[in-house]
C-alpha cells in the first residue's frame, strides 16, 4: 500500500497497461469521471456521493486532484488492467456511493436475482442490496451482487459486503450507495464492442467463480418439504418415505441422484439446534443415509444460521452472548448467531461435523433474511454461514464432492454455495417469474441454479398437472432439476395421472441424458463466470430484441429455450437474429432468425431448437440410482448439427468428475465443396457413438476410445 501513499496528489495513475481506454477527471464540480474509447467517451460517471446518512449523500465537489474538500478524504482512479479501470473512495463520510449516465435506450442489469416486473432488466427498481421478502410468483428470491451490466456494454461492481441501495428510477441515472466510509469500485470494459461475455469474465474474476458441484449436485433431486408425515402403503416413519420414493424411481427407471432432508428432521425446537435426527423418525439415520448412498443418492439436510428457543444452538448461543441482540426468541424466527464472533462461528462449524460424521454430502441453506438479524448485517453474516457450512463439507469429503445451495447469497459466496431460487409460487405466474429469475441468476453469475418443479407455495389442488409438467420440462433444460413431491402432492400418487410419471420420467431422464453437457458449461462458468442459462443478448448483442425477452434463453450457446409459462400450450417464441435454429426434438423445422413462430405443444413437449453448427454432448455419465441396468458403464453421443454455412465450430468437452478432469476440445469441420462433415475429438473417457443430423436422417459412427477423427461424406445438411 505503500505506493498508493507517495501517489497520493496523483489522482488518474498513468495506465499501468496499455489500453484502447483511459480513464480521466472531467469537471471538479461535481468531481466525475470519464471512461473513453480511443476519443470517444464510452462511460460517464457523473458524481461521487457522500454523506452522514443515505438520504443526504451529496455530489463530491473534489479538486482535479481527487482530494474531497475539507478533510473529506481522498478518491483514486486508474485503469488496473486493459479492460479494468478502479475507482478507490476514501472518505471521513459515513456513506459512499457513485452515479452514472444511462442512455435514454439502455438498459441495466444485474445486481438482484428477482425479476421484478417480471423483467430481466432494472428498469424503475430501487432496492436495497439484501434479501427481498414475500413478491410476486416467488418469495425469497435472494441471490445478489454489487454488480450491474448496462446494455451500453460496460459493467461496474462495487467490491463492498455493507449494506448498499440500488436506484434505478432516475431517468438516464444509475445511482448505488454503500454503508461505508471506504468504497471501491471497479468499470469494467469489454474485450470488444459489446463482448457482454468478456464483462461477466473480468467481474468474476474481481469477485469470484464458482466451484465445480459434484454430479449429483445437477439432479434429478428428489425431496418432500415434510417426509415426516404422507405416509402411504408400508411406510412408517420419514426413513421409510424415503424409501418410498427410491423404489418407485426404481420401478419407473427414473434417473436420480439426490435427496435431501427439509426440516422437520432434527429433534428439539422447530427441529433444527439439537444436530441431530429425530429418533422418532429416523430410528438409525446412519445406516439410512448409508443405503441411501449404496443406492446411488447423495444426501443433504436443511441449514439456517437460526437459534430456536431452548435447542442447544441456542442456549449455549445465548450463554455465551453471540445472538443478535434485540430479536425476541420467544417467537418462532430464532435469532441468528453473530458469526463476525469467532468462538460462535466455531461452534457452529464444530457442532455440524455430526452431520458429516453421518454420511450427509450437502446443505440446504436457508434463510437470513428473515427478521434474525440487522438487516445491514445480512451480506456480511450469510457470506460466513456459507463459508462455515463450506468448510464443514469440505474438511471431511475434499472440495467439488458435495452440494451446498443457498437462497440468499452475495457475490461473495459464489465459489461456497449453489443456489435455488426461493419460494416459487405454485402456478404460472410462479413459473413465469422463475424462468426470469434464472436469467437474471446467470447476470449476476450464479450458474448452479434451480427452482423447486412444481412451485413450493401450493394450494390443495398445486400443482396442477398442466403446469407441473410445463415446469418439469423446463427444469430438463435448467442446471439443476429438483422436485419438491410428498405431502399429498406425488406424481404417482392420486390425483396425478400416470401421463404425469410419464412426463416426470421423459424429463428427468432427459436432463440426466444432457448432464455431459450441462457439467460442461459448468467448467466453463468456473472458467470465466458466463452461465450455462443465458440472456439472450450474451449470445446476440446485435440483436435489439434480445434485451427484453424473460422468457426464453439460451443454454449454453447452442440451445434456445422457449418454456412455456402459461396455461394453453401456446405460446410465439422469437429467434434471435444471426443465427439459424432447428427445432430438437423431432427435427420438425427450421427457423430463420429474426422472425416470431407461434408454438402450440402438448404436455410431453417443450420448444427447444438447436443453433446450426452445434456440438451437444449427451449421454449416461453418472450411475446414481441407476440399478436397472446390469454392469452399468458410462456412454455418450455426441450429436452434431452441421451447417455449411458455420465452416467450424468447437465444444470443449468436460470429462471428469467433481473438479478432477479435463476439457476435451471436439471440433466439428464442414466442407461445401465435398459435402463433408469432419469430427475431431481427443480422449472422451467413454465408449459411445457420434451422431450426425443430416438431410437423409441420422448418420452415426463409434467413439474412438483415447481421441479420433471422423470424417462423413456426402452430408446434405438440414440447415
Ligand atoms: C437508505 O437505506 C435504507 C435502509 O437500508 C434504504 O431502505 C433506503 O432505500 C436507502 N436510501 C437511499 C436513498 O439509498
Ligand atoms: C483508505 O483508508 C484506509 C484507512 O482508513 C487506508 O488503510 C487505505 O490505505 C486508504 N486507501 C487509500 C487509497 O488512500
Ligand atoms: C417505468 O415507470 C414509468 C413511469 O412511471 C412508466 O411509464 C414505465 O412504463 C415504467 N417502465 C417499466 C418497464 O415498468
Ligand atoms: C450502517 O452500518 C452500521 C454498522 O457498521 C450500523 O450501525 C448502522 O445502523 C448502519 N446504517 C444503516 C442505515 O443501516
Ligand atoms: C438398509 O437396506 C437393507 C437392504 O435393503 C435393509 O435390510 C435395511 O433394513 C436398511 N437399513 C435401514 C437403516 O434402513
Ligand atoms: C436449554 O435450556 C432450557 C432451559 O434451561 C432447557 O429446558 C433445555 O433442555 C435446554 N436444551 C438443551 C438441548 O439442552
Ligand atoms: C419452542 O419455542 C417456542 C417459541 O418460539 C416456545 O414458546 C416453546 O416453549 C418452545 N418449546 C420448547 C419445547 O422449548
Ligand atoms: C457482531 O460481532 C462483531 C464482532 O464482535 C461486532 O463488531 C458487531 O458489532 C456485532 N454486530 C452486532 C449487530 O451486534
Ligand atoms: C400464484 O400464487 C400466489 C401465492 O399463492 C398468489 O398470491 C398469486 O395470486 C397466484 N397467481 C395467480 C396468477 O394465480
Ligand atoms: C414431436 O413429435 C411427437 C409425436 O408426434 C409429439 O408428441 C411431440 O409433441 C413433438 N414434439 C415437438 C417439440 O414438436
Ligand atoms: C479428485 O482426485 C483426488 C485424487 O485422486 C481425490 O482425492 C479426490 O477425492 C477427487 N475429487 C473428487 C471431487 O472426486
Amino acid at each position: 500500500m505503500v505506493w498508493l501513499r507517495l501517489l497520493h496528489f496523483l489522482v488518474i495513475l498513468a495506465p499501468s497497461v496499455s489500453s484502447k481506454y483511459s480513464i480521466s477527471v472531467s469537471r471538479s464540480s461535481p468531481f466525475s469521471l470519464l471512461i473513453k474509447d480511443g476519443q470517444d467517451v464510452f462511460v460517464e460517471n457523473t458524481a461521487i456521493l457522500v454523506g452522514t446518512t443515505n438520504s443526504t449523500v451529496k455530489p463530491v465537489v473534489a479538486s482535479s486532484s481527487g482530494r474531497i474538500p475539507n478533510n473529506g478524504g481522498q478518491i483514486t482512479a486508474r485503469m488496473i488492467s486493459p479492460t479494468v479501470a478502479k475507482i478507490e473512495v476514501n472518505s471521513s463520510y459515513p456513506f459512499v456511493g457513485a452515479q452514472f449516465s444511462v442512455g435514454p435506450e439502455d438498459f441495466i442489469y444485474g445486481v438482484w436475482e428477482y425479476p421484478f416486473f417480471e423483467s430481466i432488466s432494472n428498469t424503475n427498481v430501487s432496492f436495497d442490496l439484501k434479501g427481498l421478502g414475500n413478491a410476486e410468483g416467488l418469495n425469497w428470491d435472494n441471490a445478489r451482487a454489487p454488480f450491474f451490466l448496462t446494455s451500453a456494454g460496460y459493467g461496474v461492481y462495487a467490491d463492498a459486503l455493507e449494506m448498499g441501495s440500488y436506484d434505478f428510477t432516475k431517468e438516464g441515472k444509475a445511482q448505488f450507495i454503500f454503508n461505508t466510509s471506504s468504497l471501491t469500485y471497479y468499470v469494467i470494459l469489454p474485450k470488444s464492442k459489446d463482448d457482454f461475455k468478456s464483462i461477466l469474465e473480468g467481474y468474476t474474476g474481481l469477485s469470484s467463480r464458482i466451484e465445480m458441484p459434484p454430479t449429483s449436485g445437477f439432479g434429478p433431486t428428489f425431496w418432500s418439504d415434510d417426509f415426516e408425515q404422507d405416509f402411504h402403503a408400508g411406510v412408517t416413519n420419514a426413513q421409510e418415505n424415503y424409501y418410498d420414493v427410491v423404489n418407485h424411481l426404481y420401478y419407473n427407471q427414473i434417473h436420480a441422484s439426490a435427496m435431501f432432508a427439509d426440516r422437520p428432521y432434527g429433534s428439539g425446537n422447530m427441529s433444527f439446534g439439537n444436530f441431530d435426527f429425530d429418533p422418532k423418525y429416523y430410528p438409525t439415520p446412519k445406516q439410512f443415509i448409508a443405503n441411501l448412498s449404496s443406492y446411488g443418492f447423495d444426501f443433504q439436510v436443511w441449514v439456517a444460521n437460526r437459534a430456536f428457543l431452548y435447542t442447544e444452538l441456542f442456549n449455549m448461543s445465548e450463554a455465551n452472548g453471540w445472538l443478535f441482540p434485540g430479536i425476541n426468541p420467544v417467537n418462532f424466527l430464532g435469532p441468528a448467531l453473530n458469526l463476525s464472533i469467532p468462538a460462535a462461528y466455531h461452534y457452529f462449524k464444530e457442532r455440524l461435523s455430526y452431520f458429516t460424521s453421518v454420511g450427509v454430502k450437502g446443505y440446504k441453506i436457508d434463510r437470513g433474511e428473515e427478521g434474525e438479524m440487522p438487516v445491514y448485517e445480512q451480506n456480511v453474516q450469510m457470506t460466513l454461514f456459507e463459508q462455515l457450512v463450506y468448510e464443514n463439507m469440505a474438511s471431511a469429503w475434499g472440495p467439488s464432492a458435495f452440494y451446498n445451495f443457498a437462497r440468499s447469497a452475495v457475490d461473495r459466496s459464489r465459489s461456497r454455495t449453489a443456489i435455488w431460487n426461493g419460494d416459487s409460487h405454485s402456478n404460472f405466474s410462479g413459473l413465469a417469474y422463475s424462468v426470469a429469475s434464472g436469467i437474471r441468476a446467470g447476470l449476476i453469475s450464479f450458474p448452479v441454479w434451480g427452482s423447486d418443479t412444481g412451485g413450493y407455495i401450493r394450494g390443495t389442488n398445486d400443482p396442477t398437472e398442466e403446469l407441473w409438467a410445463r415446469w418439469m420440462h423446463y427444469s430438463a433444460f435448467s442446471p439443476v432439476y429438483e422436485l419438491m413431491l410428498g405431502t399429498n402432492h406425488t406424481p404417482w400418487y392420486p390425483p396425478y395421472t400416470s401421463d404425469l410419471v410419464t412426463i416426470l420420467k421423459q424429463t428427468a431422464n432427459l436432463h440426466h441424458d444432457l448432464l455431459p453437457f450441462i457439467k460442461s458449461h459448468t467448467y466453463e462458468s468456473t472458467q470465466t463466470g458466463v452461465p450455462l442459462i443465458r440472456a439472450l443478448f450474451l449470445e446476440v448483442p446485435a440483436d435489439k430484441n434480445a434485451f427484453t425477452i424473460a422468457d426464453q434463453y439460451f443454454f449454453g450457446s447452442e440451445f434456445l429455450v422457449a418454456p412455456i409459462v402459461n396455461g394453453g400450450g401456446c405460446r410465439s417464441v422469437y429467434f434471435p437474429k444471426g443465427f439459424t435454429y432447428l427445432e430438437y426434438f423431432n427435427k420438425s423445422s427450421v427457423n430463420e432468425g429474426g422472425t416470431t413462430s407461434s408454438v402450440c405443444l402438448g404436455l410431453d413437449a417443450i420448444p427447444v431448437y438447436v443453433r446450426q453448427g452445434a456440438i451437444v454432448p449427451r449421454g449416461d455419465v453418472h450411475e446414481g440410482n441407476n440399478k436397472w441396468t446390469k454392469d452399468w458403464k458410462p456412454s455418450l453421443t455426441i450429436e452434431a448439427f452441421p451447417s455449411f454455412a458455420v465452416p467450424e465450430s468447437r465444444f470443449s468437452y468436460f470429462n471428469g468428475e467433481g473438479d478432477n478432469g479435463t476439457e476435451v476440445d471436439i471440433i466439428m469441420a464442414t466442407d461445401k465443396q465435398t459435402g463433408s462433415v469432419k469430427l475431431t475429438y481427443g480422449d472422451l473417457g467413454a465408449k459411445g457413438k457420434l451422431v450426425v443430423y443430416a438431410d437423409a436422417g441420422k448418420i452415426e459412427k463409434a467413439i474412438v476410445e483415447g481421441g479420433g477423427e471422423a470424417v462423413f461424406e456426402g452430408v446434405k445438411c438440414l440447415f
